[in-house]
């Protein structure tokens, strides 16, 4: 999300702490960029030799070199092609109408326009050489990007307000919003890089549970929500609440790269 290049954001010294704090906080859309990068970069140590191959090929035809540098396009298409950013804006989440977390495509995914469906519909397209190399790669920006979103919880919530974009928090001592702690404050809170944080999750042994469609990634994040202490009801983010969280949202990135690398193995596998 990009806070600062919202010119009412600056000129928010005019307005009260509340009035700027809604403002200043366009709905986000995904994991900020560290989060779509790490998933991106767990994945790609995850990719069999041919997947990677293949990958290599559709990457350099976006002057790419790795998933990761492909990973937030989706989103920066808000200021890189504002039409399509506007057609493929509701591709990013999910809405569960209810908070039993059980997938329901006519009510929760109208015209397929959710990221459950379109995390099936561009795996496909990738996987289908009849389709034209660039098509291809545009398909796999956007499966790198969405495989990812679904596994930030607030990306697939039940509640009604926007996944937390309408739920302020105290953050800090600044105002900001529930969605923006968890695409990017908590996770920028480590003040590590890229690689640094990926290297620490790929370093951790847990096990984590592969396999499964996009509809379950999505009851899984929508389930977190409702079960896992993610609304603070004081409204105040403090270190018990990194502490709690955090290791469930690096618990969910885990989740991401690999089972990104399980559908891209899959897509990229013959040829
Ligand atoms: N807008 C509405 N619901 C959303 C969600 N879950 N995530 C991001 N933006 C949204
Ligand atoms: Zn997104
Ligand atoms: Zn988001």
């Amino acid at each position: 999300m990009q806070w600062t290049s919202h010119a009412w954001c600056r000129a928010g010294v005019l307005a009260t702490a509340f009035a700027a704090t809604l403002l200043c906080a366009p709905p986000a859309f995904a994991w900020g960029p560290l989060g779509h990068r790490i998933v991106a970069r767990l994945a790609e140590a995850q990719l069999t030799p041919r997947a990677w191959a293949e990958a290599q090929q559709l990457l350099a035809l976006r002057g790419a070199h790795h998933l990761a540098d492909i990973a937030v396009w989706a989103d920066d298409l808000r200021d890189t092609d504002p039409a399509l950013f506007q057609r493929t804006k509701r591709m990013h989440f999910v809405n569960f109408h209810s908070g039993k977390c059980v997938y329901d495509p006519p009510r929760d995914c109208r015209n397929g326009e959710c990221v459950v469906a379109v995390i099936e519909k561009y795996s496909a397209i990738l996987a289908d050489r009849s389709n034209s190399p660039a098509t291809r790669a545009e398909a796999l920006a956007f499966v790198v990007h969405f495989v990812g979103d679904i596994h930030q919880p607030l990306h697939a919530d039940y509640r009604h307000d926007a996944g937390g974009n309408d739920f302020q928090v105290r953050w800090h001592g600044r105002g900001t919003n529930l969605h923006h702690v968890w695409d990017s404050l908590m996770l920028d809170s480590t003040h590590l890089s890229v690689a640094q944080f990926t290297d620490q999750l790929a370093a951790q042994r847990t096990r984590i549970a592969i396999g499964g469609t996009p509809a379950r990634w999505a009851e899984e994040s929508c389930r977190i929500d409702r079960d896992d202490g993610v609304y603070p009801r004081s409204h105040f983010i403090d270190q018990t609440y990194v502490e709690r969280e955090l290791p469930i949202a690096e618990q969910r990135l885990r989740q991401a790269g690999a089972r990104l690398a399980e559908l891209l193995n899959r897509d990229l596998a013959s040829g």
